[in-house]
């Protein structure tokens, strides 16, 4: 008899820890995890070039703007500044200083990413404001495709006629140099993401071809 109920409680036992495992496993959150989700939306962004004939609101303007002025910036000088342009005019002008950015005149929004050379380093260090104002077009590129926009960034610095062309239609005096000019839009093309990685343009350690 004792045996018969000892063998009953196992087996009670032993159902009821199934059940409570079944119960947590299906009770996990599904939501992915958030490291996950941001290391896909670097590798999935890829650049757009059509757009929808749709505005893009203020508030998502802001938060485009404040992924880009969260990039790393050299001693935190943040030599940058950033020239929101929506106006059809002033967007077909950008197009026309560069022969690779047609598309910017059919965006909705194009964001300027300007280096400010008053806040730049001294000296060697003065062309920091590149890679400063490169890892905030990057961000704002990022911040774009993670709110379901499409973007392409289009380069302006170093080419002399394009800065030049650029800072005229903008604008802009002497100490503000236009490195690029994002073209943002609601997206009307959904590109393949272009697969880059390649071992071969890794070392380990020291420098091999
Ligand atoms: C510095 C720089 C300048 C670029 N200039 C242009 C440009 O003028 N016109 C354009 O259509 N794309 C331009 N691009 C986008 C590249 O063509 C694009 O990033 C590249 O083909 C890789 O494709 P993906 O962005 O879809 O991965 C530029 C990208 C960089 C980083």
């Amino acid at each position: 008899m004792k045996t018969r109920i000892l063998i009953l409680a196992l087996a009670a036992a032993l159902v009821y820890v199934t059940a409570m495992l079944v119960l947590q496993k299906t009770a996990e959150p599904k939501a992915a995890d958030p490291s996950e989700a941001v290391y896909n939306n670097i590798l999935t962004r890829t650049s757009v070039r059509k757009y929808q004939d749709k505005k893009i609101d203020d508030a998502t303007i802001e938060k485009l703007l404040r992924a880009g002025m969260a990039a790393p910036t050299a001693g935190n000088r943040q030599p940058w500044h950033f020239v929101v342009c929506t106006d059809k005019e002033v967007l077909a002008d950008l197009a026309a200083a560069n022969p690779n950015a047609g598309m910017v005149a059919r965006a909705p929004l194009a964001i300027a990413v300007c280096g400010d050379k008053d806040k730049t380093f001294d000296g060697e260090g003065a062309e920091m404001w590149v890679q400063d104002c490169s890892a905030a077009t990057e961000n704002i590129l990022l911040a774009a495709h993670g709110l379901g926009l499409g973007a392409v960034w289009t380069g302006v610095y170093p080419v002399k006629d394009r800065v030049s062309k650029i800072s005229k239609a903008l604008e802009l005096p002497e100490t503000i140099v236009p490195l690029g000019v994002i073209a943002i839009g609601h997206p009307a093309e959904m590109p393949a993401v272009k697969q880059k990685f390649s071992e071969d343009n890794v070392s380990y350690d020291f420098y091999e071809e």
